[in-house]
């Protein structure tokens, strides 16, 4: 009889770490880079327009033994029902037997191996002396991004907080990504002692920046080509979905390019808009960055370049990260066991 282990958050929290998630996302995008790793065409349907949708992210990691799947339902009006408006689930399966292994809630999992994604972002393609990080978005994400790149990269000791959409510096909200900050890194035995304040001036905070991070919903860019200086790296998280973009077409145009996934970031990634508009053509982007960090491809050529790292979220990163996170419950004794 097939047994498989459910996993709740309390059950991944408890034992699964962001850097765990960094160990686990860098090797999803070597395997990707080296094709044992396999990101197979989103599927996305709205049950009604700007109310109510879901996505499945599905692919192998044949170097681990798994394929499997990530559902995320967003239903916005389930506020007002009581519940949560995303729903995550996880399924991850034995690639040799097609057995089912694990279900995991997949919403515990997410912060993490998305935090890691933007940081490896970053650790590979910023200059070596980056000492300033922007993140642009104060919301869930934030601070997996800023804990995840503190991690990867030791000598930064600045991060603002920039929410593009509000006038004013986040300050409240910028206490609670501190304190969730330190939580992250006290839970993977980590520290840092870089200041993280709140910004209200955008643009002056993406002159300053050495690395910018952005996580935000936005369908209009809220960074202009001219705010950013010659050498910085941009990690673009927020674009997911068809419509999202956060960097304007002419800094991505004049960027040197790369993302997760070739085919989904011109799709509906940050690089979907720029090409529609033919400010670029998919065969600008230079490398995904799994083949930079298997180094097969270049990563940063020049201490002046911009470059931009897109990650639209791809499926290789939350089997390889629900892999860690189910290894770690069997090893502690957590989880239910049910019979299928
Ligand atoms: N690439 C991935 O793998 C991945 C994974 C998870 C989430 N995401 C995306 O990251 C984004 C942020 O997620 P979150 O959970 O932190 O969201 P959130 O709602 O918790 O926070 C969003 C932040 O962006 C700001 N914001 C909202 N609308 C904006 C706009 N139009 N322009 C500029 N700023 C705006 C908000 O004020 C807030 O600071 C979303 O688009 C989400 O879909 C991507």
């Amino acid at each position: 009889m097939t047994q498989l282990l459910v996993l709740s958050e309390h059950d991944i929290t408890k034992t699964f770490t962001i850097a765990d998630a960094i160990g686990a996302v860098e090797d999803a995008y070597v395997q990707k880079a080296k094709g044992t790793g396999v990101a197979w065409p989103m599927v996305y349907e709205q049950f009604a327009p700007g109310e109510a949708d879901m996505d499945i992210r599905s692919g192998e990691l044949a170097g681990s033994g798994l394929f499997g799947l990530k559902l995320t339902a967003w239903f916005g009006a389930n506020p007002e029902r009581g519940l949560p408006e995303i729903f995550g689930t996880v399924l991850l399966c034995d690639d040799r037997t097609g057995e089912p292994l694990a279900l995991l809630n997949g919403s515990a999992l997410t912060g993490m191996r998305t935090g890691a994604a933007g940081a490896l972002g970053v650790a590979h393609l910023a200059r070596k002396d980056a000492r300033t990080l922007l993140v642009c978005g104060a919301g869930h994400q934030a601070a997996f991004q800023i804990a995840a790149t503190l991690i990867l990269r030791p000598a930064i000791d600045h991060v603002m907080v920039w929410d593009p959409r509000h006038a004013s510096a986040p300050v409240a909200r910028v206490e609670q990504i501190e304190a969730q900050v330190a939580q992250l890194l006290a839970d993977a035995d980590a520290s840092s002692s870089a200041r993280i304040e709140a910004v209200a001036d955008g643009k002056a905070a993406v002159g300053a920046a050495d690395a910018i991070i952005t996580v935000t919903p936005a369908t209009e860019p809220f960074i202009e080509a001219d705010w950013v200086r010659p050498g910085t790296h941009l990690s673009c998280v927020g674009a997911d979905m068809p419509g999202k973009q956060e960097l304007a077409s002419d800094l991505v145009a004049a960027a040197r390019l790369f993302c997760d996934d070739h085919a989904q970031s011109v799709a509906s990634g940050e690089f979907e808009v720029p090409a529609a508009q033919g400010a670029i053509a998919p065969e600008d982007i230079a490398a995904e960055l799994g083949e930079v960090i298997a180094g097969t491809a270049a990563g940063r050529t020049a201490e002046d370049e911009i470059t931009v790292f897109d990650t639209s979220g791809i499926a290789v990163q939350d089997l390889a990260s629900a892999k860690t996170a189910y290894d770690r419950a069997v090893d502690a004794g957590l989880g239910t066991a049910v019979n299928l």
